[in-house]
């Protein structure tokens, strides 16, 4: 589910496109019809429905209902909240807890919410990064299931910060989404889901 750009959504595609990868997009729904990520996914072959809150008038149940009647008839299996910038109601969070992940560009449970880097800049954080978490009611809570950090380095701008965290978001959101579907999670040493990147080579020290 999308909102916007589709950047993580694409690496999803990307990485499911490998036969041995156990999971297979099949659907990407966006409740904004002008999100480019649609176009990135109709060029991948993968069927998008949009589903516009506007046409809702406000009735949010009505709109997660049709959301979720479009997920069933697709027979998806897990959801992945990808930039999709609606908050849901309990109507699509119980209907899909514990088939539901997210990835939040933060290492949370630090900087929930929105304007995470520059927010992480503003405390003066040494370490950003993001998490690919199960959703739950609260939002950005519930069980993590991978992350990766990365160095804020001395001068970071909001949007430099937030390109290095991106890249590792194409990295982890995959990973942890193959790690869930193959039911691997709780095979894994605690420590393994995550992943901490060396500063990149010739920066500063921060
Ligand atoms: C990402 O930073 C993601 O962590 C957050 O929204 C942004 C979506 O970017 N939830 P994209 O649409 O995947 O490019």
């Amino acid at each position: 589910m999308i909102s916007g750009r589709g950047s993580n959504m694409a690496a999803l595609i990307a990485a499911a496109a490998d036969p041995a990868y156990p999971v297979e997009i099949v659907l990407v729904i966006s409740n904004r019809p002008g999100a480019a990520g649609l176009t990135l996914a109709s060029e991948a072959g993968v069927p998008v429905r949009v589903i516009d809150h506007r046409g809702f008038q406000g009735d949010r149940a009505a709109h997660e209902a049709a959301i979720d009647a479009a997920l069933r008839e697709a027979a998806v299996e897990i959801v992945c909240l990808a930039g999709y910038m609606r908050l849901l109601t309990p109507l699509l969070v119980d209907a899909w807890q514990g088939h539901m992940l997210n990835i939040h560009p933060s290492l949370l449970p630090a900087f929930p919410g929105l304007d995470t880097h520059a927010r992480a800049l503003a405390a003066g954080a040494k370490l950003h990064g993001c998490t690919v978490h199960l959703v739950t009611q609260a939002m950005d809570e519930g069980p993590i299931l991978a992350q990766a950090a990365v160095p804020v380095l001395r001068g970071d701008s909001a949007g430099e910060l937030a390109a290095r965290v991106l890249a590792q978001e194409h990295v982890i959101y995959p990973l942890a989404l193959r790690l869930f579907a193959s039911g691997d999670f709780g095979k894994m040493a605690p420590g393994a889901a995550a992943l901490v990147n060396p500063l990149p080579a010739g920066s500063p020290l921060p």
